[in-house]
């Protein structure tokens, strides 16, 4: 064991038979590793991702390298918010249960534009897909409680800095700016989805994974800068499959039952930023999100009667 697969504490022998479980981004990385370790416990596991082909070839990794067949695949790319709606009517049309959500999706190196959405794109990749898909899947997983949700961020969000009305200005941060706000805001929406969900059974958690050996850089033009990454992440990164564990232990662990809202790093309580604590800020990044991914009333389970 290399020192910095040293995080022993995480080991859990929790069995997912008859619960179903959504990892996405699962077609590469530690997404892959994450779906992997809920298909060996008897999860019935769903991997959502853009690439329909890339998905199949998974989903066939999966049931032949674990045992287990309840391997489905749905495609959905976070480029439009048009394709996360469609996914989640595809949920809630063939799954009657959500045990445990993995918000694993995540890129760098995009273009610096808007979507047809009219969001940033290194935002709406980072951060507005998962928090409409976590918003919309919510009332699922209220029905499934005790369920729990893993929002899957990075030790770059300490540089991240949010400014609710310039978030998606193209032309106004660098690339890794941008992500770092991104995986800020994954961290300020646990905090603040954790107080308005209290008493319905459902769980949120935010991570912080480390470096872990995937082609993350893969998205970069430029060549030298693609390569020079993508090796630092090989020979620095921890192994996927022990980087996947601490999103699983999150998933799982009946330690854990009792800190939702919390951000973490290798299972154990972790700093996030002064900014997690600044309740204005988590408030109006949850109104301003909602307002942009252009949450419809009859979708909104906070103010429509029919979640009650
Ligand atoms: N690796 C690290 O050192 C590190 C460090 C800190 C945080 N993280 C975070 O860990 C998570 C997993 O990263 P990884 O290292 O495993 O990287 P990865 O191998 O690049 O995995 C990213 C996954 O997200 C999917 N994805 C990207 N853009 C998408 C889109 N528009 N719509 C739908 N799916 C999309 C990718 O699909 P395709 O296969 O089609 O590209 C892939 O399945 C990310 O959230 C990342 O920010 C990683």
């Amino acid at each position: 064991m290399s020192l910095r697969d040293e995080f022993t504490n995480c080991e859990s022998d929790v069995r997912l038979d008859g619960k179903v479980a959504l990892v996405t981004g699962a077609t590469s990385g530690t997404g892959y590793e994450i779906a992997k370790n809920f298909a060996n416990r008897g999860a019935r596991v769903i991997i959502a991702s853009r690439n329909t082909e890339k998905l199949e070839k998974t989903k066939a990794n999966l049931i032949e390298s674990t045992g287990n067949p309840n391997v489905v695949h749905r495609q959905m790319d976070f480029e439009s918010l048009k394709s996360v709606r469609a996914f989640v009517t595809e949920m809630y049309t063939y799954e009657p249960r959500l045990d445990i959500l993995v918000n694993n999706i995540g890129a760098i190196g995009l273009e610096d534009r808007l979507t047809e959405d009219n969001l940033n794109l290194m935002m709406q990749v980072n951060y507005f897909g998962t928090f409409l898909l976590t918003f919309l899947l919510f009332p699922l997983m209220k029905l499934s409680a005790p369920s729990r949700i893993v929002n899957v961020s990075s030790l770059a969000l300490i540089l991240g800095h949010i400014e609710i009305d310039q978030m998606n200005e193209v032309g106004r941060y660098s690339n890794f700016g941008i992500y770092s706000n991104a995986k800020l805001a994954d961290v300020l929406f646990t905090v603040e989805m954790n107080k308005r969900i209290q008493g319905s059974g459902v769980s949120v958690f935010s991570m912080d994974p480390g470096l872990g050996k995937s082609e993350f850089f893969r998205h970069y033009d430029d060549g030298f800068w693609k390569s020079a990454l993508n090796t630092a992440l090989l020979i620095f990164g921890r192994r996927l499959h022990r980087v996947a564990t601490m999103s699983v232990f999150l998933a799982i662990d009946p330690r854990v039952a009792d800190s939702s809202g919390k951000h973490f790093r290798d299972c154990a309580e972790f700093y996030s930023t002064w900014f997690a604590n600044d309740t204005n800020l988590t408030c109006s990044l949850w109104e301003r999100s909602k307002q942009l991914v252009r949450i419809h009333p009859q979708e909104d389970w906070e103010t429509n009667f029919l979640y009650y």
